[in-house]
């Protein structure tokens, strides 16, 4: 057991030693009517997925490979939300786990050291305009060695154990997520987005620099200005023009 100090996230919690991937059990669990804050988590997945139908390699013991069950009652235009303040928690964590400086990439991507250390997938089952179940996917390169990594993801990847030099505990930071996920969670529902987006700014590495954004439609390039109250990222370009992107991959035009 976890010890948790949560009220929702974890109280049922599914633990598994090898899945495909946490996140098809989760909602698989959330269409059999599973309890807000179910968590599933797994030791390895043999088909983890990534954003942008990317696979999300999950080798067993070395990372923290977990799915949360919520179901907000916000309309689906904000549940990019759900990716920020997941970002943010997950940032708290490992701040309070270790001595590091994560940082955000938009919309999911936490950094250390200008590597990658932790992908968020958030999905959503909707019927009509109103939420059904969001499926939040963490995973986390906690304890992964450098030679676990595909070939082709060792420059831009890393592990909390690889930028810390030390082994760091799995479960104490299962813990610390949770707790923090949770306290951003209920302050999203009392207070709104503003309070969060105030924290997700100050940890974003992107605000104000020239980037490349790769989206399904083609690639717009300009200066970040910012997010937009539902989470949406801003984007200048050389003629001014404003830009609002939904969905794409951020490359740091340096
Ligand atoms: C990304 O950066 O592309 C998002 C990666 C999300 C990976 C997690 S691991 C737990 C959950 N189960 C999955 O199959 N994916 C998410």
């Amino acid at each position: 057991t976890l010890g948790l100090k949560t009220e929702i996230f974890g109280r049922n919690l599914y633990y598994y030693d090898s899945v495909e991937s946490t996140q098809k059990i989760a909602s698989k669990l959330a269409n059999e009517a599973a309890e807000e804050g179910t968590v599933v988590i797994s030791e390895e997945q043999t088909a983890g997925r990534g954003r942008m139908d990317r696979k999300w390699h999950s080798p067993k013991h070395t990372g923290i490979w977990m799915s949360i069950l919520l179901r907000p009652k916000i309309p689906i235009s904000k549940a990019p939300q759900l990716t920020l303040i997941t970002a943010v928690g997950v940032v708290q964590a490992i701040e309070e786990a270790t001595e590091l400086l994560p940082q955000i990439k938009w919309p999911n991507d936490i950094m250390v050291n200008g590597k990658k250390i932790t992908g968020i997938l958030t999905e959503l089952q909707a019927e009509a305009d109103s939420i059904h179940s969001v499926i939040i996917g963490i995973g986390m390169n906690v304890n992964t060695l450098e030679a676990d990594f595909p070939e082709e993801i060792r420059r831009t990847a890393s592990s909390l154990s690889i930028e810390a030099g030390r082994t760091i505990g799995r479960e104490e930071l299962i813990r610390t997520i949770l707790e923090k996920l949770e306290k951003l969670y209920l302050l999203y529902l009392t207070k709104g987005f503003l309070p969060i987006k105030l924290m997700w700014e100050s940890y974003a590495i992107s605000i104000g620099k020239q980037i490349i954004a790769r989206t399904i439609t083609g690639e717009i390039s300009g200066k970040t200005i910012g997010i937009t109250e539902d989470g949406v990222l801003l984007i200048e370009d050389s003629a001014g023009v404003i830009h609002h992107i939904y969905s794409a991959d951020i490359k740091m035009n340096e």
